[in-house]
């Protein structure tokens, strides 16, 4: 069995520049490591690996290339359990319909796909809390990609990737 999600990467340049930003903020916490931050768009599970050519075939029948969208995000939160991320305000239409869209395929597929709302956020560290004050943090890039991850002990791994825009 895997561990999959669909989601969209955070450039290295970006993941490097929050990176950074985060260091010098000092939250408390387990930091994701850099280059696993991204934004889920869809969350599997564990599924097994015959399923993975089903999967790989669903992102295709979504029309990646009018995807252009500038994401921002800009607001720092933390969740249940420590959850520490960033979130944009204000989550852009394409964004919505991208993770509709796939959670649409998926239940038609017979797939597993998360009940509750789609929340968007990129998580920054586990058992962390909100520190004090706080300037907001403006992070903003257009996605490029979307990928189907695995993740593996601690590791994300990119098992296929799709252009945006
Ligand atoms: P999180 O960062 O909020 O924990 C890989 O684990 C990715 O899938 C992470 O982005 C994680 O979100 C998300 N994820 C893990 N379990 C999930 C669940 N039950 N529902 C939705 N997303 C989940």
């Amino acid at each position: 069995m895997l561990r999959l999600f669909f989601a969209l990467p955070c450039p290295p340049v970006i993941a490097a520049r929050i990176d950074a930003w985060r260091l010098q903020q000092g939250f408390s916490g387990r930091p994701v490591p850099a280059a696993n931050l991204h934004l889920t768009l869809a969350f599997l599970g564990h599924l097994p690996e015959s399923t993975l050519g089903l999967l790989e075939g669903l992102p295709p029948r979504l029309p990646l290339r009018q995807l252009a969208f500038d994401l921002q995000l800009d607001r720092l939160d933390c969740w249940h359990g420590g959850l520490l991320h960033l979130a944009p305000n204000q989550p852009p239409a394409e964004l919505l319909a991208l993770a509709s869209g796939l959670g649409g395929l998926l239940g038609g597929a017979g797939l597993p796909s998360e009940p509750r709302a789609y929340r968007p956020h990129l998580t920054l560290a586990r058992d962390s809390r909100l520190p004090g004050h706080i300037d907001p943090p403006r992070f903003a890039w257009r996605p490029e990609e979307l990928a189907l991850y695995r993740s593996e002990q601690g590791c994300y791994l990119p098992l296929a990737t799709w252009r945006l825009g």
